[in-house]
Formats: C-alpha cells, structure tokens, sequence
C-alpha cells in the first residue's frame, strides 16, 4: 500500500479563503477588520521565520496586523506592560507572544496575562480548562489544525486508536484532549514511556510530536493507519525533516502529511480562523 498524501497546503488555503471570505463580509457590512498583534521577543531564526509567515496570512486575508519585536533583554514588566496596553486595545482581538521566551521571562506569567478573550494561541489556563471541559473556546491551533486535517480524510476517528508521540504543552496535550472530545481512545507516549514502539504499531492514528527528526520508525506504523507528522526539524543541510520516517511510512499508511506542507500551515491558517471568531465576539 502507498499512503494518499493529506495536502496541508491546500486545506490550509482553504481555511484562509474561508477566513478572507468572512472578513470581506464584515468590511461590507462597515465593521473593522480582525486585528492581530504578534510579539516577538528576541533573534531565534525559527520563531522569525514562523512570525513572518503569519504576517503574510494577515495581509492575504484582510486583518489588520501589528508587530512588536523587541530586544532579548526585555524584562518580564516590559513584555507584561505590552501584553495590557494590548489587552486594552480596542482595534486588536487576538494577542500572540511568540514562545519560547528568554528565560528572564515566566512564560506562564505572561500568558495568564493575555485576556482569556484575546487568547488566539488558546494557551490561558482558561481556554485550556475549557477544551479538556468539553466546551472548546479559542483553541490551540496546531492541535486544532491537526483535526481539520483528519476532517478532510472522511474518516471516523469514534472509538478508533490515537497514539500521539510527545506531550507538550503546545501540541501534545492539547491534542489529546481534541482527540479526546472527537471520541478516539487516546494513548500518549512522552520521554519516559517504555514501549513506545509497540503503543504506535497498535495505533490507527498517529500523530508525532516530539520534535526528534525521524524519532517514529517506519516499520511501526500499522498497516492503514492515519499518520500526522507535525515535527518541523532543520537539519543541518537545511532542508526541513519530520518527526516520522516518511519513506517507510507512507507504504505501510492509508494516510499521510508531508513534511514540510503536512501540518505546519495548518497552524497560522488556524490562527486567521481564531482571531477572526475571537473579532466576531468582540462586535
Ligand atoms: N512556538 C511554537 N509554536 C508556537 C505557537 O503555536 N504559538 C506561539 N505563540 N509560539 C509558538
């Protein structure tokens, strides 16, 4: 068997064109566009690279966005005075602080300062609580965008296996509790799991997150299975490696993203999707 490819490119270009659709209709209507505040803290190449792709998605779908890049010396009281002048801000719905932080900076302290409402990241404790309380809020967008991704497969995921590699906070966590509430039975592996191996051989649905190039053998993967892969490695020839062993992989699943073009457009076009929905609670 060799696996169809789920086209992160495409699907995510749905869900901006879905997103510019709605914001054309609000201009129309003589409302404000979604705004976007993106703060970025310091020179980490990568989070660069992530914070100007998300700038382009603004411009592509009509939001008003603002940047603040700021120093790596910046003070946790500096970064948490921008995170209330933001808060107060009438023009901008969605607050995003790019993670991680330098390690002056708590980065729980100020994410517990954004307002709840604010939150497109959906990292406050709130909107957490509220995704493992079953009445999902603004909801973390790699995991969310992961869900979109399964959607456009047409399969069940009801009572199927998801083993998910990794337990972050970022992704690992808050895509068990979307599996969860989409009514998989949900096992997680993290560093100090023993057989991994055998917990994905049993997995109808495997979504890896560890953020280990190639961590997720090929030959693990069960036959069929649904295998989501949303490790971005920079290897040292540049070129951008998943968490999974493609090649193995993809003749032994039904289903599988890429790397690069699997997951990581999912996430800012999940992004335009929450600040939008965040603007249309606002007014
Ligand atoms: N760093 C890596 N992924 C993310 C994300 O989804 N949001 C933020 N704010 N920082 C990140």
């Amino acid at each position: 068997m060799s696996a169809q490819i789920i086209d992160g490119k495409k699907i995510s270009a749905e869900v901006r064109a879905e997103v510019k659709q709605s914001v054309e209709k609000r201009i129309a209507a003589n409302k404000r566009p979604p705004g976007l505040a993106v703060v970025l803290i310091g020179d980490n190449p990568a989070s660069q690279v992530y914070v100007n792709n998300k700038q382009k998605a603004c411009d592509e779908v009509g939001f008003l966005s603002r940047s603040y890049h700021l120093p790596s010396s910046t003070t946790q009281q500096q970064l948490l005075d921008l995170v209330e002048q933001l808060n107060n801000d009438d023009s901008i719905d969605g607050i995003l602080v790019q993670l991680p932080l330098p390690e002056q900076i708590n980065a729980s302290a100020i994410i517990e300062h954004i307002r709840p409402d604010k939150d497109v990241d959906g990292f406050h404790p709130q909107n957490v609580g509220k995704l493992m309380l079953r009445v999902p809020a603004l909801r973390p967008c790699t995991p969310y965008g992961v869900m979109r991704l399964l959607d456009s497969t047409g399969e069940t995921y009801k009572g199927r296996h998801a083993v998910i590699v990794g337990a972050s906070n970022i992704v690992g966590r808050p895509m068990t509790m979307e599996l969860l509430l989409a009514g998989a039975t949900v096992t997680v592996c993290h560093r100090f799991t023993s057989n991994t191996p055998e917990l994905v051989a049993n997995a109808d649905i495997v979504v890896a997150a560890a953020g280990k190039a190639g961590l997720v053998k090929g030959a693990w993967i069960k036959e069929g299975a649904t295998v989501i892969d949303v490790g971005i490695n920079r290897m040292e020839d540049g070129k951008l490696k998943g968490d999974v062993e493609f090649d193995i992989a993809k003749e032994r699943a039904a289903w599988i993203t890429p790397v690069p073009g699997g997951v990581g457009p999912m996430t800012v076009a999940m992004l335009m999707k929450n600040t939008l929905e965040a603007c249309e609670l606002h007014d």
